[in-house]
């Protein structure tokens, strides 16, 4: 499937996010033949073979088809915590920056932000702090969930370390809470660990995953756990208007995301790493972090050594093809995915490299929005 703005005499490298894949030949083969069947009855065939199958590669019993991350994020918490409860959280986590407030609008949950070190992990000697309530004290809003992000986004895509989760799943243990884990790009991460999703999983009592990112599928997110935690988040997703019908459609899309693309994303690794080395050798740009864990690349304007700002290097790469995203104020994030090759690449390290060596082409913008836009 060709992206309407991408032919040969218009190329563009899409580097925003790896949320602009497009379903690949196999996808659409798969959905035009796809059995369906009405799935708020459990009956298309093709949505629960796609959740016996995620469960199966996470290595939890069931799992719930959601039509995305953000869905399938909220449904967990609900289930997590009653109404009134708390939710630790990561500061800058996407749960927290990217989701409306969900769980507080919706499930009255409170939120405890928790700022993470510069690997994503939360200190968990802060998290233990935020879950020391007095349980007798009718004060305290009473920590019902703490969630993690893996890899994390706004971390640099930093992919946490088992043996971090094993001692935050204890933590959360100790103090009778649940474990959610945002695992939205896992597989991204089990690629860069080296060890199977299911080994990343078993920490946490649910999780939820992306077929619409790296993945490359067009729509869709699992929620994975146990069976009496997905039957309540299945209930959840209802309420929520995520039951859909013939979802099988785009459930078969998910089933060609996790057997065929899963393992390509260590490709989408090596790109980054192939970008972040040009980028280094560009005079004006500092990298960070360094070097890219998973698929994405941060980086910044060095004002010591260029006139450029952000807002004038994205839009003279843009008007040259490359597309960048500001993520938090003078962070610029590139993603690399299934619609980007070595040679887009190559092109968009030599596009900086001479957008830098030019003046400004682009009039000043406004400086962007500190949380930024890129996800
Ligand atoms: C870490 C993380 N979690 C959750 C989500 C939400 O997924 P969705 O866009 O499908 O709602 C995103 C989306 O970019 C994400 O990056």
């Amino acid at each position: 499937m060709k992206r309407e703005d991408h032919t040969p005499m218009n190329p563009v490298v899409e580097l925003r996010s790896d949320t602009f894949t497009l379903p690949t030949p196999r996808m659409l083969e798969a959905a035009s033949r796809a059995r369906l069947g009405d799935d708020v009855y459990g009956e298309d065939p093709t949505v629960t073979e796609l959740e016996e199958l995620s469960a199966e590669l996470l290595g939890k019993p069931a799992a719930c088809f959601m039509p995305s991350g953000t869905m399938a994020n909220l449904a967990a918490l609900l289930t997590h915590s009653p109404r009134g409860g708390k939710a630790v959280v990561g500061a800058e986590s996407d749960i927290y920056v990217y989701e409306a407030g969900g769980a507080s609008v919706v499930g009255g949950i409170v939120y405890e932000p928790v700022s993470a070190a510069a690997d994503g992990t939360l200190p968990l000697d802060v998290v233990a702090e935020a879950c020391e309530v007095d349980a007798d004290d009718p004060q305290f809003a009473l920590p019902a969930v703490l969630s993690l992000e893996t890899p994390h986004n706004r971390r640099g895509g930093i992919p946490l370390p088992l043996d971090y989760l094993g001692r935050a799943a204890a933590l959360a243990r100790t103090h009778g809470i649940a474990l959610h884990l945002d695992g939205a790009r896992i597989f991204n991460a089990a690629i860069a660990l080296g060890v199977p999703a299911a080994d990343i999983a078993a920490h946490a009592d649910t999780v939820q995953f992306c077929l619409s990112k790296g993945l490359s599928a067009p729509v869709g997110s699992m929620l994975a756990g146990d069976g009496a935690s997905i039957a309540t988040a299945r209930r959840y997703r209802k309420m929520l208007g995520g039951g859909m019908r013939q979802a099988g459609l785009v459930a078969a899309c998910g089933i060609v995301a996790l057997t065929e693309m899963a393992e390509r994303l260590a490709d989408d690794h090596a790109h980054a790493a192939r970008l972040a080395a040009g980028l280094a050798g560009i005079d004006g740009l500092r990298l960070d972090p360094e070097p890219p864990r998973t698929n994405m690349v941060f980086f910044a304007v060095d004002p010591d050594r260029t006139p450029h700002t952000t807002a004038t290097l994205l839009a003279d790469a843009a008007a040259r093809g490359v597309r960048l995203a500001e993520l938090g104020r003078d962070r610029i994030r590139a993603v690399t995915h299934s619609g980007v090759t070595a040679d887009d690449v190559d092109r968009a390290v030599e596009v900086l490299a001479d957008v830098l060596a030019a003046a400004p082409a682009a009039a000043p913008a406004a400086a962007p929005a500190a949380q930024g836009a890129a996800r």
